[in-house]
C-alpha cells in the first residue's frame, strides 16, 4: 500500500465495487462532471475500467482510497494514460461524498505523485479538471501543479459546453514534503 498522512492507496478489492458504483458512479452529477463520457449506469457484472480490480491495460493504475485510521474505502484514484516513452501520466480521483473537504484529496494527489515519479519515475504528470472545480483545482496547486491553460469548451456536461483547466507538474518542480 502506498501511504500518505490521512490515507493510502491500496488495490481495488472486489468488495469496494458496489460501494464505488453506489457512492459515485450512480451519481449522474458527479459522473458527468468526473468523467469525458457520459452518464450511463453501471450494472452490478459490468466491465466497466473504472471499476476494474486488476492493473490491466498496462496504461492505467487504479487504486482504492482507504483511510490510513481503520482502513475504510474513501474513495478512488488512478494514474493514467501512462505514456512509457515520454515519461508522462494523467491523474484522476473521486472521493465518496462524506469524505470530500477534510484533505484526503490533497492527501491523494500527494500520494499519486509519490507513486508517478519515484515508483514510476516519470518525468511529468497532468490534470485535467472543470474550470469550476475549486477543490480539485486547490488539492493540485497545493502539490505544486501549475495551470498551463484553459481548454475552452472542451466538456459537455449536462447540456452545456464548460472549459477545463489543464495543470502540469514536472519531477524536477515537485517537493514532495511541501503542500502550499
Ligand atoms: C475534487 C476532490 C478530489 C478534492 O478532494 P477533497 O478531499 O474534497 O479536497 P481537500 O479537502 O483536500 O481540499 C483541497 C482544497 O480545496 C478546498 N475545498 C475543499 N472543498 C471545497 C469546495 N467544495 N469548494 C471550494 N474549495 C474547496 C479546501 O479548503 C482546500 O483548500 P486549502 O488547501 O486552501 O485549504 C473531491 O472533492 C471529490 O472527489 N469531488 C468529486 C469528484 C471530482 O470532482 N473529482 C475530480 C475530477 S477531475
Amino acid at each position: 500500500m502506498l501511504r500518505g498522512s490521512k490515507v493510502g492507496l491500496r488495490a481495488r478489492h472486489v468488495e469496494d465495487i458496489p460501494i464505488l458504483r453506489t457512492e459515485l458512479y450512480d451519481d449522474v452529477v458527479n459522473g458527468s462532471r468526473a468523467e469525458a463520457a457520459p452518464w450511463r449506469p453501471v450494472s452490478p457484472d459490468s466491465k466497466d475500467l473504472r471499476l476494474a480490480v486488476d492493473d490491466t491495460p498496462p496504461d492505467r493504475v487504479p487504486f482504492s482510497v482507504v483511510e490510513l485510521e481503520g482502513g475504510t474505502l474513501v474513495g478512488t484514484a488512478n494514474l493514467w494514460g501512462i505514456d512509457n516513452h515520454s515519461r508522462s501520466a494523467h491523474i484522476g480521483l473521486g472521493l465518496l461524498p462524506a469524505a470530500r473537504g477534510k484533505g484526503y484529496g490533497t492527501d491523494v494527489v500527494a500520494t499519486l505523485c509519490h507513486y508517478g515519479f519515484v515508483v514510476r519515475g516519470l518525468h511529468r504528470l497532468q490534470i485535467e479538471t472543470l474550470a469550476d472545480n475549486d477543490a480539485m483545482l486547490r488539492a493540485a496547486e497545493r502539490n505544486g501543479f501549475v495551470r498551463e491553460g484553459v481548454l475552452r469548451s472542451s466538456a459537455w456536461v449536462l447540456g452545456e459546453f464548460l472549459d477545463e483547466v489543464l495543470l502540469g507538474l514536472l519531477a524536477e518542480d515537485w517537493k514532495p514534503d511541501t503542500k502550499g
